[in-house]
Parts: structure tokens; C-alpha cells; sequence
């Protein structure tokens, strides 16, 4: 608010050339605090004013009034201010105490579609998965609290020419015991076989296709097989879910789509978009220098690309959606940019809406990890010895804790959630369990542990949320108050770039705040007990409801 605030006052002064929202991007926070609390500079303007930024800022201090601002200063060209910490510090405690804080009413009345998760069947669930998991369950959380309705889709890969390959080694080597006992890991060991196989034999790719096309056409036996395969994944794939404790609006695979592809291929002859090109049918994209999108293969069978433009009519069609998100690796940017350019062709308005929220790869000793070279670090595997290692470090430190499991749970799932989302979404994270695993510095164990001393204290001043007393009090408190305020800022933005990293980054930096403060106050002494543990709720009402937006849970105790 101070900040909208400054700007619009500086704005004013300037004159209509500067408008608001160019003035608050200019605005930054003094790199010392004796410096004040925010800061404009004033050089961009010498040019215009034709006078030195200092003399700019000494004209312009005066003028600033506020009841927010104590003091304005010009200093070395920056026009300074420090605010009323007071006033401030009551507003946001009070703020917080009414129960929705974080929360923003821009995205009212509009849905965004969200496409997360969508591991393929018969494989295992692999680390892109994983995140693509995590990053769109938080995105669906932080869009949430923005005020958007969301609708959370898992578009499971269960269609495709890779089935017809599965399908042919199953007939060829599989043997139905074995895969009834562990689905997942044998139907994959026939996968990666069929790929060895197929490298000296390359005629098992043709009984590959010939079988996805019996699929295609809905041939009983493929058709059983399919369900089969299906059905066992998904089994297998709901445990991951649970641990992670991610639920979707709508389980909607590719093969959903099946007797529905027809209706764009209509369309995209009626427009005269479809050319043939050795035997196949394709969207020429010359004009957006990108590769041709592949409608039909040569033997007449669909494909991925078919596939998801069908499946984006029918999101439009069904939800109206602002915004379509994707939440997928990078290696697909050219796919989504394919279909995007071909709904275009299409004249479809919505098409520019559609968003793919890319991200890194997860490397192993820098190498992409990949399931057809069978090299997969199994994720079931991964939480469960996060959870064990949380459990461990229960016993030897609160031996006496109740509910031990459900909290080593929390706290192990937490801390694999949040080793991913620290990160910048684009960047490539080298998968290291180890790192994972740490409980300590920059994870979620330490944010979940912050939260438990604050509720410790919270139990033993005996604080009761009717008598707080949201109100400014002594030195110490204000750079943990300042930290509380940025809140709603951080979730806004973090929506803005769909980007959860900001809000883990920003929990980290208000969970050292409250340490801090923990640490050089006596909280529970003196008379101003009840306002410094209205501050401490206050802290654990924001840390809690950011790990929430991230998918994580806080215990109460740990
Ligand atoms: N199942 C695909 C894969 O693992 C990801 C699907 C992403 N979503 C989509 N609409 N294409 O590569």
C-alpha cells in the first residue's frame, strides 16, 4: 500500500508523462535502513527536468505528505522515506488478524484451466512428472488465492504409438503373472526391452504401429490390454498422489479423445490448413518458421499434437478458461508453440491465452534422466526414505511426539516439495537425494520448525486470538513486520510469473525475520506480552498459509 501510495504522489508531482505504474517499478528499498525504508531515484528524470537528481529529489521531498510517511529525505539523488511504523505495523497486525490475509480479489469471476502432472501409464512416475506435479498443484493454490476458480486436469499419457510398442512386446514377452504383481516395473522392463529389441530388428517397430492402430480402432484385445495397463498405473500412481496429498477436478487422458480427434481434422481441412507430405497429413507453420505440426501419420493414425488440440477445444469449450496453463518440461516448448500457432490458424481468440509454464529438467550427474534407458529414480522410493529420515530425527529429538507419523510425513513430503519449488521453475535442478534430504538451512524443515516455535510460545503465553492487541510496540519488531507486510505483494507477483519459487524465497527470508526476533526478545515476559505474541500469531499465520501455497503442511509440533 505505502508503496502504491509514494508512487502515486511522486506520479502526481512529475506530472502526467510519468505515470504511476512507471514511477512504482522505478521505486526500491534503501540497501541500509538508516537510509529510510523506500527509495526513488532520481536520474531517469535529469534529462527531462534538465536539472541534477539531487536538486530533482530536494524539490520534490517537501511536497510528499502522508499520514504513512514520518520523514522524506533527499539523499545523493534518491528522494528517501521512512515510514510511520506505527500506523503501519497496526494495519497489517489487524490485517492478518481478520482472517484473509494473502488474499486478492483480481481474479473473480474467471477460471483458469490448469494441465499438471500427466505422467504416461505403464511407466514409472519420473522426476519431470514430479514436478510439473508440484509446481502446478502450487499454482493452482496461489491462483486460488488471487480469486480465481481453477480446474486442476491430469491428462495422463495413455494413448499413443508408445502403447502399440508396449503392446507388441507384452504379446511377445510378457508374462501376466509377473505383471500382476508389479505392473509398473515389469510392463517398463518390457518397454525398454522392445527398444533394445527393436534397434537390431527394426520390423518390431512396424508390429508396434500395427497394434496401436488396432487400439485406434478399437480392437478388443488391445482394448483389454490397454484398460489393464491402465488401470494398474493409476493405481500405482494415486500413492504418489496421496503422499503428496494432490488432488485433481478431472482425470482426462489423451486417450479420452480418441472419437473426438475427427472434429478437428474436419476443421482443419474446411480451412484448407491440412497438406500432405509424404503420406502424411500436416499444419504447414512456414510462416512462424517452426517445423510442420503432424495431424496423421502416413498409416493413418493420430498423434500427440492431434491429440492436444482437441483436448484444448474441449477445455475452452467446457470452462471458458482466462488462462490455459501448461505445466510441462521445456522439451516441449516447440510442441505447445505447434499447437498454439495451428489453433490460430483456426481463428480461435483463445489460442493466445494458452500458456506453457515451462520448466528445467531434473539431471542426474548433469544428464537428463530418461525411462526408456530404464535409468529412473523411482519417486515412490524417494518419499518414503524422506518420510523414514524425518521419522528418524523425531525419535532422536522429540521421542515423546504424538501422531510421529503423520508428522514424519509432513515434514519428509514437505522437505521434497520444497527442494523443488526454491528454485527458479526454468533452471535445471541436479537431482540429489542427499539435498533433499537435508533438514537443515534452506528447506522446509526449517520453515515447518519456525512455524512450531511460534505456536510453542503462542501455547505457553497462554495467547488467545479474542484479546489480541495488533498494535506497535518497541524496537526489535519492525523488520519482522515489514517482512509480514510484503506478503500479499509476493503472492501476487508469484502469480504474475507463475512462479511459486518467489513464495518459498520469500518464507525463508521471514522465517530468519522471527527467528531473529526470537532470539534477541524476551517474547514472554513484561507487559507487552500480548502484543509481541499478537506478532508472533501473526507470523505463524503467514508462514503457514505460504507453505499451504506450496503444497506443504505445517505440524503443530515436531
Ligand atoms: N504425458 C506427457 C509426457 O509425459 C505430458 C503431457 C503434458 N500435457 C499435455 N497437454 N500435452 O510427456
Amino acid at each position: 500500500m505505502e508503496k502504491h501510495i509514494f508512487a502515486m504522489q511522486i506520479s502526481h508531482l512529475l506530472g502526467e508523462e510519468f505515470s504511476r505504474d512507471w514511477v512504482y517499478s522505478q521505486i526500491e528499498t534503501p540497501k541500509q535502513e538508516k537510509l529510510g525504508d523506500l527509495a526513488f531515484p532520481c536520474f531517469k528524470l535529469a534529462a527531462s527536468f534538465r536539472k541534477s537528481p539531487h536538486k530533482i529529489a530536494e524539490e520534490l521531498a517537501p511536497q510528499l505528505k502522508h499520514d504513512l510517511f514520518t520523514s522524506v529525505a533527499a539523499t545523493k539523488g534518491y528522494l528517501n522515506i521512512f515510514l510511520n511504523q506505527n500506523f503501519i505495523a497496526e494495519h497489517t497486525l489487524k490485517q492478518i488478524l481478520s482472517g484473509d490475509y494473502g488474499k486478492h480479489e483480481f481474479g473473480k469471476n474467471q477460471t483458469i484451466v490448469i494441465d499438471l502432472s500427466a505422467p504416461n501409464i505403464a511407466k514409472p512416475f519420473s522426476m519431470g512428472h514430479l514436478r510439473s506435479t508440484i509446481i502446478g498443484n502450487s499454482l493452482a493454490k496461489i491462483g486460488e488465492s488471487c480469486g480465481y476458480q481453477t480446474v486442476k486436469i491430469n491428462y495422463i499419457g495413455d494413448y499413443g504409438t508408445q502403447f502399440g510398442k508396449l503392446l507388441a512386446a507384452y504379446q511377445k514377452w510378457g508374462n501376466e503373472k509377473t505383471v500382476r504383481e508389479s505392473p509398473i516395473a515389469e510392463l517398463n522392463k518390457l518397454y525398454v526391452k522392445f527398444h533394445e529389441e527393436a534397434k537390431s530388428t527394426p520390423s518390431l517397430n512396424d508390429e508396434g504401429r500395427k497394434w496401436f492402430k488396432r487400439l485406434e480402432q478399437n480392437d478388443p484385445k488391445a482394448l483389454e490390454l490397454w484398460k489393464w495397463f491402465k488401470d494398474a498405473s493409476l493405481y500405482e500412481f494415486n500413492k504418489v498422489y496421496d503422499l503428496l496429498g494432490v488432488q485433481f477436478d478431472l482425470l482426462r487422458g489423451e486417450a479420452y479423445y480418441n472419437d473426438k480427434m475427427e472434429t478437428v481434422v474436419t476443421l482443419l481441412k474446411e480451412k484448407e490448413l491440412l497438406q500432405e507430405s509424404d503420406g502424411a497429413q500436416v499444419v504447414r507453420l512456414d510462416d512462424q518458421a517452426l517445423p510442420p505440426c503432424l495431424i496423421k501419420k502416413s498409416d493413418d493414425t493420430t498423434t500427440y499434437a492431434t491429440r492436444d488440440l482437441t483436448a484444448a477445444i474441449d477445455r475452452y469449450e467446457s470452462f471458458s478458461f482466462t488462462e490455459s496453463l501448461y505445466v510441462v518440461g521445456h522439451e516441449q516448448s516447440l510442441h505447445f508453440n505447434q499447437i498454439t500457432h495451428v489453433l490460430k490458424k483456426l481463428h480461435f481468440p483463445w489460442a493466445s491465452h494458452m500458456k506453457h509454464i515451462a520448466f528445467g529438467m531434473m539431471l542426474q550427474d548433469g544428464k537428463k534422466m530418461s525411462t526408456r534407458r530404464g535409468k529412473t529414480v523411482l519417486l515412490e522410493k524417494v518419499l518414503h526414505e524422506a518420510i523414514q529420515l524425518a521419522k528418524e530425527n523425531i525419535e532422536e529429538k522429540n521421542p515423546a511426539l504424538p501422531n510421529k507419523d503423520k508428522v514424519a510425513q509432513q515434514v519428509g513430503v514437505g522437505a521434497v516439495i520444497f527442494h523443488d519449488l526454491k528454485h527458479d521453475r526454468q533452471n535445471d535442478v541436479e537431482f540429489s537425494l542427499q539435498d533433499m534430504l537435508t533438514f537443515e538451512g534452506h528447506t522446509a524443515p526449517y520453515l515447518q520448525y519456525s512455524y512450531c516455535r511460534a505456536k510453542s510460545l503462542l501455547l505457553k503465553g497462554g495467547f488467545d486470538l479474542k484479546e489480541a492487541s495488533p498494535s506497535l510496540i518497541v524496537d526489535g519488531e519492525w523488520p519482522l513486520i515489514k517482512q509480514l507486510r510484503a506478503f500479499p505483494e509476493v503472492v501476487k507477483s508469484a502469480w504474475q510469473d507463475y512462479d511459486p519459487s518467489k513464495i518459498a524465497r520469500y518464507l525463508l527470508d521471514l522465517a530468519k525475520s522471527f527467528n531473529q526476533y526470537y532470539t534477541t526478545t524476551k517474547i514472554l515476559q513484561g507487559e507487552q506480552m500480548k502484543n509481541r505474541l499478537t506478532l508472533v500469531y501473526s507470523f505463524s499465520y503467514v508462514i503457514e498459509e505460504g507453505l499451504s501455497l506450496l503444497g506443504i503442511q505445517s505440524p503443530e509440533a515436531m
